[in-house]
């Protein structure tokens, strides 16, 4: 038996706070809608960091986070689609594409490109 750990999350979009019971053999996001919570996801494979939370207190434990720079893992952020718990923790969702901007706007603020991305049209 793995042992569970208690997770707060903020979703700051809704203002909600959700209380979790999560093991540590299983993903935070996929435990989540088990117990009927929704929050931001898109890709589930650690690629597009819209799950992205900042941890405020606990261990997170997140080896296939692959959209996650280790500059923003070190400043405290995690992909609940591909992250394990490994203490009782605290999270509260980014506000819309915020951690896609620290990791990509850069980029292009320093380049040609200035006028952001291309939009897709389908
Ligand atoms: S849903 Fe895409 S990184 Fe988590």
């Amino acid at each position: 038996m793995s042992r569970t750990h208690t997770i707060r999350v903020r979703d700051r979009a809704t203002g909600k706070i959700y209380t979790l019971q999560v093991p540590e053999d299983r993903y935070i996001l996929h435990t989540a809608e088990n117990q009927g919570v929704e929050l931001p996801f898109s890709c589930r494979n650690g690629a597009c960091t819209t799950c992205a939370v900042r941890v405020l207190s606990g261990d997170i434990y997140q080896p296939e986070a692959i959209g996650l720079s280790p500059e923003l893992r070190r400043q405290g952020y995690a992909l609940l689609c591909v992250s394990y718990p490994r203490s009782d923790l605290e999270v509260e969702t980014q506000d819309e594409d915020e951690v896609y901007e620290l990791q990509f706007g850069r980029y292009f603020a320093r380049g040609r490109v200035k006028a952001g991305l291309p939009l897709d049209e389908d």
